[in-house]
């Protein structure tokens, strides 16, 4: 058994900070002391000097769609080109997607995706099993999906075109008091399909990539998440909104909470950080995800949201093509949707909350892992500086400053929707249950060392 000793580092966890010693013996964190003694160690233990950097608990990206096969083609960053992202962002879990595939039961399409991602990834992942059809013999399948260890579905509000969303009110209200009953988290893409499709059949307008927030206001946002918040409200279950983009989809979250909904809320990065503007460029189809980019006062108001703590997760909803494809078309109809960001989620998030001053360095843990880690009832096997925590750690270099640039990151998609954007806050080191993946920039993870992470039960479930 390997034995790991980091030294004198700065440890956060989301409910102390404290300047000690961590010992690593196989996978598992065994021992957190103010000096642990090397002599009292095996000869060959591993010695890493930790001065001046953070230790922080592995960080879960909650909302990864690596190799995802869609519109005819395939994303850029597939599970070995994601986990390579991830373990240079200090990333050691993915909750990635796995689709309600054609022709095959919850089961079935979870345990492929799961098999699939065990050859390839090298960060550790969980999953969030699609459901986009209902029918009497879903809660059965759900229920064994749940023995699996997948206790999270997914569900769309639109994507009707592409056969991803469950059309009768009924349905989803049978799916979300089956998933009650089994105590699954359930997590929506809120968007109301019908209004994109009235808002199109009225347009007059063009289809450049800066039309796509027009086709898809925000407007749309509040009424999906009024839709599946009331249901929610009416069976008695908690709900995850995923990717919230805006004010208005914030009125929606406060308004449903004002009437009792338990609700958990994500954001991202861009819907931070970007607005519109970027789509306007001839470089704008590189910008285009859904939902859209919104106005300037968006994000100010999700950053106000996120410092005020009613939003509980930051993942970055990572879907990466390459500039070649994205730039293929013109026509946001056409565009492939989305954008890569594992690896910029930790830089961003600490410069905005804890490098400002804002908040401080435990709450960028809470919303990067050990939120995450709650929600999806993988806690406190991740999310945790915890002795018996899987001993996945990021040595971070806080005051570090560098600007993200197509050549800083790593994803294969070529570019980043951050270009240019400065940065404090650098990740120097990052170890997967005691085995470095990466250190010195370079990349050391092995395709096939990463694992799938049962979940247990959410803890929106919790008594
Ligand atoms: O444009 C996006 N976000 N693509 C990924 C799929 C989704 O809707 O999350
Ligand atoms: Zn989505
Ligand atoms: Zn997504």
């Amino acid at each position: 058994m390997s034995t790991l000793l980091v030294q004198n580092g700065l440890l956060v966890d989301t409910e102390w900070t404290r300047h000690s010693d961590v010992l690593v013996e196989g996978s598992k964190i065994t021992r957190i002391a103010p000096h642990i003694n090397p002599a009292e160690l095996p000869q060959d233990t591993e010695i890493v000097h930790a001065d001046g950097l953070c230790v922080l608990p592995g960080l879960i990206d909650a909302h990864t769609h690596y190799h995802l096969i869609s519109r005819g083609t395939v994303t850029a960053d597939s599970f070995v080109e994601g986990s390579r992202c991830a373990a240079f962002g200090g990333v050691t879990t993915v909750i990635d997607f796995a689709d309600h595939e054609k022709n095959a039961t919850l089961v079935e399409s979870s345990d492929r995706r799961i098999d699939a991602m065990s050859k390839a990834m090298a960060v550790d992942f969980a999953l969030h099993q699609g459901v986009y059809r209902w029918n009497d013999d879903i809660p059965a399948q759900l229920a064994a999906m749940k023995k699996n260890g997948v206790t999270t579905v997914k569900l769309f509000t639109t994507y009707k075109n592409v056969g991803y969303m469950i059309d009768r009110e009924a349905d989803i209200r049978a799916l979300f008091s089956a998933c009650k009953e089994l105590q699954l988290q359930v997590s929506v893409h809120c968007e109301d399909d019908a209004l994109i499709q009235e808002i199109n059949g009225s347009w007059n307008g063009g289809y450049e990539p800066k039309d796509h927030a027009d086709l898809r206001p925000s407007e749309v946002e509040y009424r999906g998440i009024k839709f599946v918040g009331t249901i929610a409200g009416a069976v008695g279950m908690p709900l995850y909104i995923v990717h919230l983009s805006s004010k208005r989809g914030l009125d929606a979250v406060r308004e449903l909470r004002a009437e009792g909904v338990d609700l958990t809320v994500e954001t991202t990065p861009h819907y931070l950080f970007l607005d519109r503007s970027k789509l306007e460029g001839s470089d704008g189809s590189l910008y285009v995800m859904t939902p859209p980019l919104r106005e300037r006062a968006d994000n100010l108001a999700l950053q106000e949201a996120l410092l005020n703590g009613e939003i509980q997760v930051v993942a970055t909803d990572h879907c990466s093509f390459t500039r070649e494809q994205k730039l293929s078309s013109h026509d946001c109809r056409t565009i492939y949707p989305g954008i890569p960001g594992t690896e910029e989620l930790l830089p961003l998030v600490h410069t905005f909350i804890a490098s400002s001053g804002k908040l401080s360095i435990q709450h960028v843990v809470n919303l990067l892992s050990t939120g995450p880690a709650k929600a999806f009832g993988i806690y406190p096997r991740k999310g945790a500086l915890h002795v018996g925590s899987d001993a996945d750690l990021v040595l971070f270099s806080p005051d570090e400053s560098w600007t993200l640039d197509s050549h800083s990151v790593h994803t294969a998609a070529g570019y980043t929707p951050y270009e240019g954007m400065e940065v404090t806050g650098r990740v120097v080191m990052t170890y997967l249950r005691g085995r470095l993946i990466m250190g010195d920039h370079l990349y050391l993870g092995i395709p096939g060392d990463g694992r799938f992470v049962p979940e247990s039960l959410p803890e929106a479930y919790h008594d």
